[in-house]
């Protein structure tokens, strides 16, 4: 027995949210998503959305900051669409409930952030994900034309390939007629039919050890799209946030906003020196790229396991009233931060590339749709400005819900795709061989594809996965799925494109920089 439904969206994120709202309008919509339905990164965004609100600030000035951080790659009509249309879709989610912080003039309170000109950044304290994805539950929950399924795993993006036919990534006109689910509390595969399909999956911090991105960050709609023979780009250019919190055995970490630094705190080594000035103009405000690089390359040069980011010089009952999560979780594990310098390593944070698409979201796969962090439109180019994210996120879904409504009613549902085969498969006799390799991947991502890269060691990393690809085949192969192992391979995937694409980049440019290679000038 299969499920239809005219529009099917993976992922509770803000990007699966504000589609499955609008197109929700015209259609049944039907939401899964893999755990609870508030688990996914937008829940844990600090620092906020970047928007052009009010003078001095101008589209221009964020167009140019935008491009500046991409380092020369970004599209620059997509990025003066999302400067100028965000604004719009970032007033919507304000009348949907969305609450971002004033001053006392009645004015929004814009945060500053590393890379931007100009204050701009909305923001609810230091959680306005937690707060955003508040308001659009709060609205999906309400809607009598959206079903939200969680804990419902998305396997894979059914094409002709599930009817027997052979298709390569040369096919032309491949076509997505749904998707294959596990339902993790039966433990069984269900066919979902739909006419349009909305991947909103997010982002693969975890195929790292150190990462701010929370366990369901797993790269899954990516690995997805490529099994379907869709294209991906742009998958070198992982973003590293230069201030996760310090504290060994976290998983994963907890983020310190680069907010902080834009309200002033300072990066300085151990001895309490500042070192940003060595690196670039615009010191501890500097995009991440450079940033995080700086404080790899401090804490390769003393042999320390962290710098520090200081606050101490700033007015404390400001600080603690702004940044009211960080306070308490540095407070939680004994540090004050009004009075102590705090702890601070990179971690991998966000991935600028991901499903191609283009501006109205569509992949290149018919009737498949991608937004929010798994896409990659041509907006970050080779670094994420931040704050630039949720706005992304939002324009995206917007234009791929326009186009769906015009389009959905047009589309038949495939009732030839057969169920989902699982004979011959049984439980795994050690599903800790899941578990060990998914360390090994995140220890062989982490030591040879991490902020500094080079020749041999991508080779290295190339080489290890290749083994860890036909391990976990041959398990996939026999075994019943379970989302772990899913995720697993997921991840493998990720990492095959992140360190293909890191070969195949011959420049270094924004985030991709490894030591065999010339500057892109
Ligand atoms: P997500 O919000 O990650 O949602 C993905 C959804 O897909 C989840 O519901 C997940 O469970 C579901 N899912 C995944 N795989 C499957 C599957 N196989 N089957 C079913 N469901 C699945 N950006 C900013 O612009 N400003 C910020 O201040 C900011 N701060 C950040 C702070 C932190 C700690 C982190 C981690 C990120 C931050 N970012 C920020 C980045 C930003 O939060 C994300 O890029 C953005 O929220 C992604 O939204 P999304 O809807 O694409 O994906
Ligand atoms: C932060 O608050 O530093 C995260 C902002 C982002 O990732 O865009």
């Amino acid at each position: 027995m299969h499920k239809e439904v005219d529009f099917l969206v993976i992922g509770s994120g803000i990007a699966g949210l504000t589609y499955a709202l609008k197109v929700a309008e015209e259609g049944k919509v039907m939401i899964i998503t893999k755990a609870s339905a508030d688990e996914s990164n937008t829940k844990y965004a600090q620092g906020g959305i970047a928007g052009v609100m009010n003078a001095p600030d101008t589209f221009e000035k964020h167009i140019q900051d935008t491009l500046e951080c991409g380092d020369g790659l970004c599209n620059k009509r997509i990025v003066r669409m999302v400067v100028k249309e965000g604004v719009e879709r970032i007033k919507e989610i304000i009348q949907w409930g969305a609450d971002f912080d004033k001053n006392e003039k009645g004015d929004y309170d814009l945060a500053r952030e590393g890379g931007h000109s100009e204050h701009r950044v909305l923001h609810h304290k230091d959680n306005t994900g937690n707060e955003i994805e508040r308001a659009l539950l709060s609205k999906v929950r309400n809607h009598p034309n959206i079903e939200m399924y969680t804990h419902y795993f998305a396997i894979d993006i059914i094409t002709q390939h599930h009817l027997g036919e052979e298709v390569t990534r040369h096919t032309p006109g491949i076509e997505c007629y749904g998707v294959y689910v596990l339902n993790t509390r039966t433990g069984k595969i269900e066919t979902v039919l739909s006419r349009i399909t909305l991947i909103a999956t997010g982002g693969a911090g975890q195929v790292y050890r150190t990462t701010t991105n929370p366990l369901i960050a797993t790269g899954d709609g990516i690995a997805m799209v490529y099994r379907a023979k869709g294209i991906v780009e742009n998958m070198e250019f992982v973003q590293f946030h230069p201030t996760a919190l310090y504290n060994p055995g976290a998983h994963p970490s907890f983020l310190i906003s680069e907010a902080v630094r834009g309200f002033g705190g300072i990066l300085k080594t151990k001895d309490g020196k500042e070192f940003m000035q060595n690196y670039d103009a615009r010191k501890s405000l500097a995009p991440r790229d450079i940033t995080a690089r700086a404080i790899d390359n401090e804490m390769k040069m003393s042999g320390d396991d962290y710098v520090y980011l200081d606050c101490t010089h700033l007015d404390a009952k400001a600080l603690t009233e702004h940044f009211p999560t960080i306070y308490a979780k540095c407070k939680s594990i004994g540090i004050d931060m009004t009075k102590q310098m705090i702890p601070v390593v990179p971690a991998a944070h966000y991935i600028c590339g991901g499903i191609k698409v283009d501006e109205f979201a569509r992949a290149n796969i018919n009737n498949l749709y991608a937004a929010g962090e798994c896409s990659c439109t041509g907006l970050h180019g080779a670094n994420r400005l931040a704050s630039n994210s949720l706005l992304e996120a939002l324009v995206f879904a917007h234009r791929a819900a326009e186009e769906g409504k015009r389009k959905f009613a047009s589309i038949t549902y495939k009732l030839e795709v057969p169920e989902w085969n699982a004979e011959g498969t049984t439980h795994p006799k050690e599903l800790v061989l899941i578990t060990h390799n998914l360390k090994e991947l995140q220890d062989v991502m982490s030591n040879y594809v991490g902020i500094v890269r080079s020749n041999v060691r991508l080779k290295r990393a190339k080489d290890r996965l290749r083994i860890l690809y036909g391990e976990t085949e041959a398990i996939y192969e026999k075994t019943i799925l379970s989302p772990k192992l899913c995720e697993l391979r997921n991840l493998i995937n990720v990492a095959y494109l992140i360190v293909k694409q890191a070969i195949a980049r011959k420049k270094n440019v924004g985030l991709h920089y490894n030591t065999d290679n010339v500057k892109n000038e």
